[in-house]
């Protein structure tokens, strides 16, 4: 997949009603999208499906919905008001900000593409014989634009590590300039937070507030309002969708990096000692969730982190291929007791767990599953984006969609607007409306009303025709192999449900 089609996907979301710019009428506000008619399904269905495999098919596993807004001491306790930045840098010049460590990475880029270019060239002299890796690993040039990239990554670590102005001098000694004015007059690198604030009333005590980065807080600090009033035992899992706020300065994208986004987390409370075993379990479990959506195993693999963030003993991405490269979409982390013991040393009380088994109380450890609902939804648009030869010089425009997640369910579609076809489609439609989402439409020509559900992602249309009203039948049609079959209207309910019930996809995880 490549770029263009990263850029058909965009504009065929918004022109299909899945996403649209935010404020868009007053131009737009940079990194904020909003879900329309047909994206705010898709996304209420990955929603609805992660929910249900975790707390449904889990009876270890209970929901919550805590607020946005949480105590502003909540976020000293966890680290973020002390550590959740990213290095800045701004241009005298335009005034614009960017994220140095990009700035960076982007003059790195040029030495990839470079090396992308001599492999095409090579793949174009040597045709058929061409052997990539061995290309590769023999040009000159090649190797040597490998060793700068190298030499940059080693002295930016050095100095996102050990000393911001070392990462100054690396932009100043690459000559990067800015990509607005041009020009190379940069202030100092700083860290500036990621997280907004705002004000509460001064009558509330509190004056300033965080927009809560991360939904898993919320979790940490309901862990014993949960266990106590559950009667939980140990291990158990806390689960919960909302969003969350970062001033993501670098945002190019798409729903890929928002600054305003939603997490579907779940901090599963395990004895300390057995969490390794859960962070295999979760591991393992949460890329079957995302492979048994059917999409190719291949687009998904892990990345183990070498380098753990300071609360986490193991930490693991799993990552998708993108139109842009493998990037992550989940993180399963295994936190150790870190978050709990930070809120009792900020708050004073015990938040621990008495073991009637070993008749002992500690502070339970966690492994917690953490995914972006908008990267799901961005995975499986550019999966189901497809636009397929038909021969002839035909082709059509669908999206393969999970059936079960697609926005619509079913199309009813009378073929004629008269003759007592519509009367006989709206009895149709009230029946299945009651377990299916349905869409309906009596204009323009059949031909053209299939296509345009292929490119919403419909599974299944449904044409009521002059047949129809004498044999009680009526033809479906799938979306995916165009095949029509004639079916009697009685059928349609139970095989509309084989083929697209949320039931039948959980089925694959029980
Ligand atoms: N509680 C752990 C946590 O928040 P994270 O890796 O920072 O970990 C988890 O975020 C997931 O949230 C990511 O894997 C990604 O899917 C999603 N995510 C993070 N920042 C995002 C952003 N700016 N826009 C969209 N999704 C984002």
């Amino acid at each position: 997949m490549s770029e263009e089609h990263f850029k058909n996907l965009i504009s065929h979301a918004k022109e299909y009603g899945f996403v649209f710019p935010s404020s868009e009428i007053y131009d737009g506000l940079a990194a904020v999208y909003d879900y329309g008619q047909n994206g705010v399904e898709l996304k209420k269905n990955i929603r609805e499906y992660w929910w249900k495999s975790m707390v449904q098919l889990h009876e270890n596993i209970v929901g919550i919905d805590a607020s946005i807004f949480m105590a502003p001491k909540v976020w000293k306790a966890s680290g973020h008001i002390d550590g959740f930045s990213d290095p800045m840098i701004d241009n005298k010049d335009s005034k614009k900000r960017y994220r140095a460590d990009v700035l960076v990475e982007d003059y790195q880029e040029k030495y990839r593409v470079k090396n992308q270019k001599e492999v095409d060239k090579a793949r174009k002299r040597f045709g058929d014989d061409f052997d990539e890796t061995q290309f590769v690993a023999t040009n000159p040039n090649i190797a040597r634009n490998n060793a700068k990239i190298e030499e940059i990554d080693v002295k930016l670590k050095d100095g996102l590590e050990n000393d911001l102005d070392k990462v100054k001098a690396l932009i100043e000694e690459l000559g990067i300039a800015c990509p607005v004015s041009g020009s190379k007059n940069w202030t100092d690198v700083r860290q500036f937070n990621l997280m907004y604030s705002t004000q509460m009333s001064a009558t509330d005590g509190e004056s300033q507030i965080y927009l809560r980065p991360e939904t898993a807080q919320g979790i940490f600090v309901n862990y014993l309002n949960v266990q106590k009033t559950g009667r939980m035992k140990l291990p158990f899992g806390i689960a919960q969708t909302g969003k969350a706020f970062r001033n993501e300065i670098v945002a190019r994208q798409f729903i890929m990096r928002m600054k305003e986004f939603e997490q579907m987390e779940m901090q599963f409370f395990v004895k300390p000692g057995t969490e390794m075993e859960w962070y295999a379990y979760w591991k393992e479990q949460r890329l079957k969730w995302h492979t048994n959506l059917g999409t190719n195993p291949a687009k998904y693999r892990y990345h183990d982190h070498v380098k753990m963030a300071h609360y986490a003993n193991a930490a693991v991405d799993i990552e998708y291929d993108f139109p842009f490269g493998f990037k992550e979409v989940e993180g399963i982390h295994s936190r150790t007791d870190f978050d709990l013991k930070q809120h009792e040393e900020h708050t004073g009380k015990k938040l621990q767990y008495f073991d009637n088994e070993s008749n002992e109380s500690y502070v339970p450890y966690v492994v917690e599953t953490s995914i972006g609902l908008d990267r799901m939804f961005l995975v499986l648009m550019s999966n189901a984006l497809e636009e397929e030869d038909l021969g002839e010089g035909k082709t059509r425009t669908l999206l393969r969609l999970p059936a079960a997640l697609a926005p619509y369910q079913c199309a009813i579609l009378p073929l004629m607007k008269k003759d007592g076809l519509p009367e006989m489609a709206r009895k149709i439609m009230k029946d299945l409306s009651l377990d299916f989402n349905c869409f309906y439409e009596e204009k323009d020509a059949i031909g053209k009303r299939y296509r345009r559900q292929d490119a919403i992602g419909t599974p299944i249309c449904i044409t009521i025709d002059h047949d129809s009203l004498e044999d009680e039948s009526v033809t479906i049609r799938y979306r995916d192999s165009m095949e029509q079959k004639r079916v009697k209207v009685s059928e349609l309910e139970s095989i509309i449900t084989q083929e697209v019930s949320m039931k039948e996809l959980l089925k694959g995880l029980a």
